[in-house]
């Protein structure tokens, strides 16, 4: 949950006369989000913000769905998604519902363009590579296991460091917030949660970009992408204040929460929405009575489908896991970990795994391009001896 920020000029008062040195007033615009009800920001460019200068052709990009009502545990090999040199071409969805899309990008060069989601809010894990998120607020560098959040309407940018990147993302047609029960009234992260502010990497550099010529913006509504072109650069913004931006946070400066017997999922939370929840299990000391079981049990995620994303580390569940591989746990059918697991993990002291977990609230459909990367038979692999 972002709080209130502010990063170069912004004027005493709003909506009152602010004149750039040259005599021209600033532009201001709200960017706000639910309507006058959600997160907003109030925004100084040096132009108007609204001078296009042409349309292209929209394309759609919606998901081609191939099992839409399915009870089967499944997994897919993420490794196994192409590198490809455009980011945007790169971004596969591989399961959906109304709530939100998951999918997985293996892109080789930084966006040339400016890309905008206008009805989701984007959470991108980086799994490998680095670089920098750009936006209109300022600059976010990014390197492996951090989380970048990207509030609806954002304008952004990617430049990568090097041509090997790979990165999980979520699209929430929800706004994607920290959760509830680890904040006060004000919004502050309480001493019981696994985070606080000072872990929270906010936009910096804040550069105002005087430059006029085309600069095409594509933008995402509703499973179409509308190519636009404006005169003025998207990022000529002198200042801004508010709580609309973009911010990173680092799976590895989640402080992981133990107990002397199995604690629940819960425990892994970082992130929610609406319709879902983001988990990350990290490296930790496992439970510590002297009879702990600390394998999971098994257990009937009902009226939730459970998706694991393993990120490094030895996942102490699962057998034959590779880095990059999901598993889909769907509602309605009980899972748990895989045989000879449970009696492995007990007497062990730590572990290793690294991954991160999304829970939506509602049946996930898996689409043509994860069947791409199915790995067959998953849901037998409870079986002895498989
Ligand atoms: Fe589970």
């Amino acid at each position: 949950m972002p709080h209130y920020y502010s990063l170069g000029i912004v004027p005493e008062k709003r909506h009152i006369v602010s004149r750039q040195p040259n005599g021209d007033l600033y532009q201001e615009e709200l960017v706000g989000t639910q309507g006058f009800g959600g997160l907003s920001s109030l925004v100084y460019h040096l132009y108007p913000p609204t001078m296009v200068k042409q349309k292209g052709e929209p394309y759609s990009v919606k998901p081609e769905i191939a099992v839409d009502n399915g009870l089967n545990a499944m997994s897919f090999m993420g490794c196994n998604v192409p590198a490809e040199a455009d980011y945007l071409k790169s971004r596969k969805t591989l399961l959906v519902n109304d709530a939100m899309h998951i999918g997985l990008a293996a892109p080789m060069l930084s966006t040339p363009y400016f890309y905008k989601n206008a009805d989701a809010d984007e959470m991108l894990f980086i799994h490998e590579g680095s670089g920098t998120l750009k936006t209109m607020y300022g600059n976010i560098d990014f390197k492996y296991g951090d989380y970048l959040i990207i509030p609806r309407g954002t304008v952004y940018q990617l430049t990568f460091n090097d041509t090997q990147n790979r990165i999980l993302y979520v699209e929430s047609f929800d706004p994607i917030f920290t959760p509830r029960r680890y904040r006060n009234d004000f919004g502050q992260l309480l001493e019981h949660s696994p985070f606080c502010e000072r872990d929270i990497m906010r936009p910096k550099n804040l550069q105002t970009i005087n430059e006029m010529g085309e600069f095409d913006i594509y933008i995402k509504k509703k499973g179409v992408i509308f190519p636009y072109v404006y005169i003025n650069h998207p990022f000529d913004v002198a200042g801004w204040d508010g709580y609309h931006y973009p911010y990173g946070f680092s799976i590895f400066n989640f402080e992981p929460i133990t107990g002397r017997i199995h604690m629940p999922p819960p425990i892994h939370q970082t992130f929610e929405s609406k319709n879902f929840v983001i988990c990350s299990f990290v490296p930790r000391l496992y439970d510590y009575h002297p009879d702990a079981i600390p394998a999971p049990y098994h257990h009937s995620n009902i009226d939730s489908d459970e998706i694991l994303y393993y990120v490094d580390g030895d996942f102490m569940s699962r057998n034959n896991i590779k880095k990059g591989q999901i598993t889909l746990h769907p509602g309605g059918i009980p899972h748990g970990p895989h045989p000879g697991a449970i009696e492995r993990s007990i007497g062990q002291k730590e572990t290793k795994e690294l991954a991160v977990m999304i829970d939506p609230f509602q049946q996930l459909k898996i689409t043509k391009e994860a069947m791409n990367i199915e790995v067959k038979d998953y849901y037998k692999s409870w079986l002895p001896n498989h």
